[in-house]
């Protein structure tokens, strides 16, 4: 078994796992990383195991629990906070989740095709009217899935600028007090938010919620909160990133771009490549609560274990010629929105956001191109959610 590799690491080129991950990749299945405070893991690198380890019940999502992986220093203050759904295994996350799936159908999905395409179109509209050039990501990238999501959970858009703030501070605020003062800013907005629509209700998700769960007694205030917080997180940043990096890398890949402005019914291939090529959630996080054998190795009860995304999507033995960006290849078995019990209950809204945002951003600006050398275009640290920090453009 190599040397422990650090983990995470910055991204040399934001499209690329970070090249400092070279002797993970040699490692599969399974291999040993070293986090932020000193502690050995197991990480999850090969394709077929983590598929396999990712739908054990035998690896708890409990972040409360002793020994399991923080793999910064920001997350680690924020163990003791009970989180529902992402970190409850069943029979509590089951019930949880069913509450929510049918507002996640790919059929539910489908009919808020037509919202999302009037939302990408006036900002659209914005950009031409204000440009060029337009700086993409606060242009486009971010506000497409914020007012989607707002939209589903009856969040009121106005309050954009706040909760953005406070998902960019919980997310990769500077020091760990950035982090608890956003998540208790969070639990107060969103607290204030639940006691106005208890006395005026709206047709929103969190409205059934109030409606369905909480006056039922299915849900308490806090796991309400706590999901709230999930759902909106969640909801705008990964996608937001998606739409960023996304972009950013069809600009780099000039050839493969063509080949989808000439024949669009290539995008649902393109979209899932691009989850695969960028695995911008990259780290998912389990702990072993009893010993499991896998690829010759026993993972000990009580050890930590981390799925690397971006490594795993690049297997070889899955995915043929893994770092080429190539939609001409089946993507849709790679593990980009995670597999098992926790899969990202998201997955349908955000295919659905990314294939007509990127459709009708590249549409509408023809000759849409980075306003800056690409390699002075800064874009996320290692240890969140990958993406791009800014995204200059013109055309
Ligand atoms: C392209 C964008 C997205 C990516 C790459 C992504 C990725 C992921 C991943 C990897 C997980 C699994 C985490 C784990 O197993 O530990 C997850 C879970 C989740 N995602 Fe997404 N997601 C995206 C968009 C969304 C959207 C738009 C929503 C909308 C609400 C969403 C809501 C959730 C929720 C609620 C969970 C937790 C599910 C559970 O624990 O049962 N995601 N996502």
């Amino acid at each position: 078994m190599t040397e422990p590799v650090a983990f995470p690491q910055d991204r040399t080129c934001p499209y690329h796992p970070p090249t400092a991950y070279a002797p993970l990749r040699e490692a599969r299945p399974l291999s040993r990383i070293t986090l932020y405070d000193g502690r050995d893991v197991w990480v999850v690198t090969g394709h077929a195991a983590a598929r396999d380890l990712l739908a054990d019940p035998r690896l708890s999502s409990d972040r409360t629990l002793p020994a399991f992986p923080t793999p910064t220093e920001r997350f680690a203050a924020q163990r003791d906070r009970r989180v529902a759904l992402l970190g409850v295994d069943d029979p509590e996350h089951r019930t949880q989740r069913r509450m929510l799936v049918p507002s996640f159908t790919l059929k539910r999905t489908a009919t808020l095709r037509p919202r999302i395409q009037e939302t990408v179109d006036r900002l659209l509209d914005a950009m031409e009217e204000q440009g060029p050039p337009a700086e993409l990501v606060n242009a486009f990238a971010l506000p497409v899935p914020s007012m989607v999501i707002c939209s589903l959970l009856g969040v009121p858009y106005a309050d954009h600028d706040f909760f953005e703030e406070q998902s960019r501070r919980l997310l990769r605020g500077p020091a760990v007090a950035d982090t608890e003062a956003a998540r208790d800013e969070l639990d107060a907005y969103f607290g204030a938010l639940i006691d106005r629509k208890q006395k005026d209700p709206g047709d929103g998700l969190l409205d059934e919620l109030i409606q369905e769960q909480l006056r039922e007694g299915a849900l308490d205030r806090d796991e309400l909160l706590s999901l709230a917080t999930i759902l909106l997180v969640a909801g705008h940043e990964t996608t937001a990133n998606m739409i960023s990096l996304g972009t950013f890398t069809l600009l780099r890949h000039p050839e493969r771009l063509a080949e989808l402005r000439a024949d669009p019914a290539l995008l649902p291939a393109a979209v899932e490549e691009l989850l695969r090529f960028l695995s911008i959630a990259d780290g998912l996080l389990r702990v072993a609560t009893e010993d499991i054998e896998v690829a010759g190795e026993t993972i000990r009860a009580d050890e930590g274990v981390v799925f690397s995304t971006s490594v795993i999507n690049r297997d070889g033995a899955t995915f043929q010629e893994p770092d080429a960006l190539d939609w001409h290849r089946s993507a849709r078995h790679h593990v980009a929105f995670g597999f098992g019990i926790h899969q990202c209950l998201g997955q349908n809204l955000a295919r659905a956001e990314l294939e007509i945002a990127l459709h009708s951003l590249f549409g509408r600006f023809p000759g849409l191109r980075l306003a800056a050398p690409a390699d002075e275009i800064p874009f996320k640290p290692g240890d969140t959610i990958q993406g791009m920090l800014e995204l200059p453009v013109t055309w």
